[in-house]
This record gives C-alpha cells, sequence and structure tokens, in this order.
C-alpha cells in the first residue's frame, strides 16, 4: 500500500460521513463510504426475497460489477428505514462480509492515479478493510447528541418519524454493530480518538485536518 490511506471509523450518525466527504474533497482524495456497500446488499437481498437458507448461492451468483453499479445508481433507496435496518442486520454474515470487504480492498489497490489518497469510512475500516492504514480515527458522539443530529436531518428531509424512533433506531444500531462477532465496531488499534458532542461540524473539521498535516506533512504540498 504506497498511497495515502486514511480510515474513519464510529457509529451511526456520529458525522464521519459528512466529514470524509468533505476532507477528501479538499484533499482530492477518493472517498469511500462503505456502508453503502452493505446498504446495496441489503437492499437487493430484500428486493430478491432471498431466503438466508439460499444466502451462499446468492452471493456466487452475484457478479461484482454489475453489484457495484446497482450500488451507485441506487444511492436514494438505499436509506430507507427498512434497508438501513436489515444491512445492519445483514452485516453481521462473515460471507457477507467477506464479499464486501474484498471489494473494497481491490478498490484501494486499484485507486486511480489522479487522487493524493483514499479516506475510508464505516466501522471496520481501520481493523479489517485497511488495517495498514497511515491514519486512523475513530469519531464518536453521545447517543442523545447523535439522535438529534438525525432527527434534524430528517426534519430537514421532511421524513415522518419521530425522535424517540430515531433515538431507538439508533440505539439498536450501536448494539447490534458493537456486538457482533465478525468485525464489530470498535476503536481501532492506533486510531486518534475524537468525541465530537461538544464540536459542530466546522470544529470537527478544523481538528481532523490538523491532525493530518501533522501526521502527514507532505500532504500539505500536494494540494
Ligand atoms: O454507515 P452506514 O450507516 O451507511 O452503514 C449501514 C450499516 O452497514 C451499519 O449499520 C453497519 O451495520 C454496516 N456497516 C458495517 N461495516 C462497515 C460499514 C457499515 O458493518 N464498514
Amino acid at each position: 500500500m504506497n498511497r495515502i490511506v486514511i480510515t474513519i471509523d464510529g457509529p451511526a450518525a456520529s458525522g464521519k460521513g459528512s466529514l470524509s466527504k468533505k476532507i477528501s474533497k479538499e484533499l482530492n482524495f477518493y472517498y469511500m463510504e462503505t456502508g453503502i456497500y452493505y446498504r446495496g446488499f441489503a437492499s437487493l437481498f430484500y428486493q430478491n426475497q432471498v431466503n438466508i437458507l439460499e444466502l451462499p448461492s446468492f452471493i456466487s451468483n452475484l457478479d461484482i460489477n454489475e453489484f457495484k453499479e446497482y450500488v451507485i445508481h441506487n444511492k436514494k433507496k438505499l436509506y430507507s428505514t427498512t434497508v438501513t435496518k436489515l444491512a445492519s442486520r445483514l452485516a453481521k454474515n462473515l460471507d457477507i462480509r467477506t464479499f464486501i470487504v474484498k471489494i473494497q480492498q481491490d478498490m484501494i489497490i486499484t485507486l486511480e492515479k489522479q487522487f493524493n489518497g483514499i479516506i475510508l469510512e464505516g466501522r471496520d475500516c481501520g481493523s479489517v478493510v485497511a488495517p495498514e492504514a497511515g491514519l486512523k480515527f475513530y469519531l464518536t458522539a453521545r447517543l442523545k447528541v447523535r439522535a438529534e443530529r438525525r432527527f434534524s436531518q430528517f426534519v430537514k428531509d421532511k421524513r415522518d418519524i419521530s425522535y424517540e424512533q430515531v433515538l431507538s433506531d439508533l440505539k439498536e444500531r450501536d448494539v447490534q454493530d458493537k456486538n457482533r462477532k465478525h468485525s464489530p465496531l470498535q476503536k481501532p488499534k492506533g486510531a486518534v480518538v475524537i468525541d465530537n458532542s461538544d464540536y459542530n461540524f466546522e470544529e470537527t473539521i478544523n481538528i481532523v485536518k490538523n491532525i493530518i498535516f501533522s501526521r502527514i506533512p507532505t500532504l500539505k504540498n500536494k494540494i
């Protein structure tokens, strides 16, 4: 791995998605939202009404390029409540994880030359997908703060859901993501831990950027 690889893991609604997107753009890094592949898989699984017993043959018949295309072209519907909950449940499954992690690792290897590096954001990026990453972050915030942020986003998007429901869905996903046997959400070894409960978006960005520039000073000359 000779390209700069940065991982940002953390629980749902910790702000890692918006942060990774913004920083990738500024630093000319490729941004990989790893959760979208679990969402895409869940959406296909649901659409095809796959029985869990048929999972191995469903996976072996999935064409990797078609799967990647599906994920790219169906982003909007991958954020429905049904897909979100199913993605978290299916993400426990080792066969599914193996299929998806391989796709993500291949994408790191074949990263286009135009990018200075890659930022991977998710749950197992620093621990499993890219354990040799040059810099790892673990971004978190208190559950209630995360629920409030997610709820205000839903209000903006005119989604019909109560704050209590958002809080309980996040709690359920936290439990599932942290307690599963394979690749649970964890603070990767050596990761910089940032609790942004008391920081706004801009403040969090500045903290993360300062750490990136102090750890990888050569990056300053590339942007
Ligand atoms: O990050 P996002 O909320 O889109 O992820 C959807 C679900 O996919 C998560 O709840 C988690 O269970 C799973 N996921 C995962 N490993 C990742 C990214 C996401 O298990 N690296």
